[in-house]
């Protein structure tokens, strides 16, 4: 839905600027990398700017209480158990990262700030669920 939402952010935008984005609107599969590319960079697009909700975007779900609000989902439960270790599990839902972003923090984390490596198999999980829940991407 979010993909949706900026592709007409994105024809909007370049209506309003003429840019021509007819070749990212019709892209295939095979272009979709580099559309996304295209349209991001037509929109100023920046991963590290903190996410404003959109003004017609439905609100996030509430969550399981159980895992202190996370969004239900695979890879929830082992996300609460992993990162409320050390620290409120508000500090990870109020995020909107890239995945590089949420990357670059599980090595941050392990590295600088002594998490447990829990292995190849835990770091797909909840890399998994944060990028699809917690994301600027989509
Ligand atoms: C070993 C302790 C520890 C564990 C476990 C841990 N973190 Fe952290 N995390 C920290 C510390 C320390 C900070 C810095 C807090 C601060 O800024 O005061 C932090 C900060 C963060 C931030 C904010 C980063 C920023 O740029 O401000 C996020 C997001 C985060 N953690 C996510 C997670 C996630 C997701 C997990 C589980 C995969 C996790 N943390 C597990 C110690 C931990």
């Amino acid at each position: 839905m979010y993909s949706r939402l900026l592709l007409s952010a994105a024809i909007a935008f370049a209506a309003a600027t003429g840019i021509s984005l007819s070749a990212a609107a019709q892209g295939s599969d095979s272009r979709a990398a580099a559309d996304e590319i295209l349209l991001a960079q037509a929109m100023r697009y920046d991963p590290m700017r903190p996410a404003m909700p959109s003004p017609g975007a439905a609100p996030r779900p509430e969550g399981n209480p159980e895992f202190d609000g996370l969004i239900d989902g695979p890879g929830a439960e082992e996300t609460f158990y992993m990162c409320s270790a050390c620290h409120s599990i508000a500090l990870v839902k109020q995020q909107r990262l890239s995945d590089a972003r949420w990357d670059y923090l599980w090595k941050w984390m392990i590295e600088e700030q002594g998490m447990a490596d829990g292995g190849e198999e835990l770091r797909e999980t909840i890399l998994n669920y944060l990028k699809e829940h917690y994301s600027s991407q989509r």
